[in-house]
């Protein structure tokens, strides 16, 4: 069978539309298929900024950019990926400001750069604090000017399995949430931008559509997840909604205080204080919590002395968000905040071009692990690793596909049958639990049992859950909603089976990290991180009966692995 595209880019966030564009600019015939219309995509939701070293507010270079993002990775981030993607940041940067992203500027009228966590230098280029919301927006326009010239957005398609033929990935299929059905796509090439799976978490940062999609649909199709156990956790997520307060409020000058009003991160990190690594902060802040010098759950952001003209013009949208959702207006009062599931560092294992271990079959952004954040990320790294590395993928997936042979060998339309028959049973099923019950205990559990810090015998006991929650959802759950048209219901059952294959995945590696790195903390077993045994990246491919684990060595380039202090 003819493929309908040379390259077809499954989502649209940050990393899908870069991608998108890089391959239609290099000639390819593209096709876009997203669960949500481009601007609704989670990428709008980032806020405080992206970084790349343009050296506007202080020295800075690729090399030191390089060496923090090793550093805050906890030396699990691939330094050869590392160095391509801060070497070929700046480029990317100029590339958005010329395609018409108002950047926030300094006095002399360069691009703006803020101080952002374990960052040697201020080197977060912002919009405000809007600035993911700016980037879709600028993407999406250039999307349209390629719709002109033959691309193809197909919204609101939700993609739930790949097709592989004969070793190579040809399409995907979905279902039309428009207008239902189960739909074939294909392309010579396929990108995975499909985003992460913060929903596996009751507290997140995430959209509700970051079910960990790509990750659980290359998974089930025998490609390997790397790293999984590695999420992090956001210091600062509004209590109780769990709605992302910025780090650039902290890069502005905003500080973090307890109950009694004590300024608690000079205990923790006496140097960088709140600006340490995502992985401290969060850290400290449930200490003090569980300590009982929280508030509710929660610590508090205290903005005030910033004082109103600076709330105003650097961070009007967390202040909107403040008043709006825990009805505080920052000018006056702090901010309760708590730490949230926020990004996935783990993800479908790609080489440097985004190339995954099936031919014809690329990742870009949070559903990939390139691995650039290791065991955590710094704030600012994610916008701009869609950017760089969506267009690595878009440049190699076009130039794939160029030179790929046209077609299939016809498996495409017998999958697409097969997945339509699959759902025609789910469909039917009348008799069992409702998906979002097993689901909302799922976020909770997790929260509960894998969390910031993670003790082991919670992680006996959130296997032992996770085992459950699975042969629930294997005896069948009841979708009630029987339509065609926007059937979130018919979704969220297909979801809850992927966050639960990804769970098993996260907690089996988490188990079997017998240390502390980065995001994976055990305080209580092993507190220490170990390079001698664990300096190695977690490999988890799905077999019959669940996950299996193996590691692969860390890239190293220049920098031996040393203590990490802040
Ligand atoms: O805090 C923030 O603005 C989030 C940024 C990020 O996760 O990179």
């Amino acid at each position: 069978m003819e493929a309908t595209h040379d390259v077809l880019v499954v989502g649209a966030g940050c990393a899908g539309m870069r991608a998108a564009i890089e391959a239609h600019d290099r000639g390819a015939k593209v096709g876009v298929i997203s669960k949500l219309h481009p601007t609704r995509s989670h990428s709008g939701a980032a806020e405080g900024g992206i970084n790349a070293a343009l050296g506007n507010t202080a020295e800075d270079s690729p090399e030191t950019h390089a060496f923090d993002t090793v550093k805050g990775s906890d030396y699990l981030g691939d330094q050869d990926a590392i160095e391509i993607f801060t070497a070929e940041a700046p480029g990317d940067i100029y590339q958005l400001e010329h395609w018409g992203c108002v950047f926030s500027r300094n006095d002399e009228g360069r691009l703006a750069q803020r101080p952002f966590g374990a960052a040697g230098s201020p080197r977060t280029v912002y919009a405000a604090d809007i600035t993911g919301h700016v980037l879709i927006q600028v993407l999406y326009e250039q999307l349209q000017r390629r719709m002109d010239e033959g691309m193809t957005v197909y919204e609101e398609y939700f993609a739930f399995r790949l097709v592989i033929e004969d070793g190579r990935c040809t399409g995907v299929i979905s279902w039309d949430l428009m207008n239902g059905g189960v739909k074939l796509l294909t392309g010579k090439s396929v990108i995975l931008a499909t985003g992460g799976a913060g929903r596996l978490y009751r507290a997140t940062t995430n959209a509700y559509a970051c079910t960990g999609d790509g990750m659980a649909m290359a998974l089930r199709a025998g490609l390997p997840l790397k790293d999984m156990e590695f999420m992090q956790f956001h210091p600062t997520t509004m209590y109780p909604s769990g709605i992302l307060i910025t780090e650039g409020c902290r890069g502005e000058g905003g500080y973090l205080i307890n109950k009694e009003g004590e300024r608690f991160m000079q205990r923790y990190a006496p140097n960088a204080l709140e600006l340490a690594s995502r992985d401290v902060v969060s850290r400290s802040e449930t200490t003090e919590i569980e300590a009982g010098r929280g508030i509710n759950g929660s610590v508090l952001l205290d903005l005030r002395h910033l004082g109103a003209e600076k709330i105003l013009s650097r961070l009007p949208g967390s202040r909107e968000l403040a008043m709006t959702y825990a009805a505080v207006d920052p000018i006056y009062d702090p901010i309760p905040v708590r730490p949230g599931a926020h990004y996935h560092m783990g993800g479908v294992e790609t080489d440097n071009w985004g190339l995954t271990e099936v031919e014809g079959l690329y990742a870009a952004g949070e559903v990939a692990c390139v691995s650039v954040h290791g065991a955590n990320r710094l704030g600012g790294n994610s916008l701009m690793e869609t950017i760089t590395f969506g267009r690595r993928a878009g440049q190699a997936a076009a130039e794939a596909a160029l030179t790929a042979p046209a077609t299939g060998n016809g498996h495409g339309e017998v999958a697409r049958a097969d997945a339509e028959a699959w759902v025609k049973g789910l469909l039917a099923n009348t008799e069992g639990e409702r998906p979002w019950q097993v689901r909302d205990e799922l976020g909770q559990s997790m929260l509960e049992n894998f969390g910031v810090f993670r003790y082991p015998d919670k992680m006996e006991r959130q296997l032992e859950l996770i085992a459950g929650y699975r042969e629930r959802y294997e005896r069948g759950v009841v979708v009630e909603d029987k339509g065609d048209v926007f059937n979130s219901d018919l979704t969220q059952a297909i979801e809850l089976g992927y966050l639960l294959d990804l769970a098993a995945c996260m907690l089996q590696a988490g188990v079997a990290r017998k240390e502390s790195r980065g995001a994976h903390s055990r305080p209580t077993d092993f507190p220490d991180r170990d390079d001698e045994n664990f300096l190695v990246h977690s490999i988890t491919r799905w077999r019959d009966d669940g996950p299996e684990l193996s590691y692969k060595e860390v890239r190293m380039t220049r920098w031996e692995p040393t203590e990490r202090k802040y």
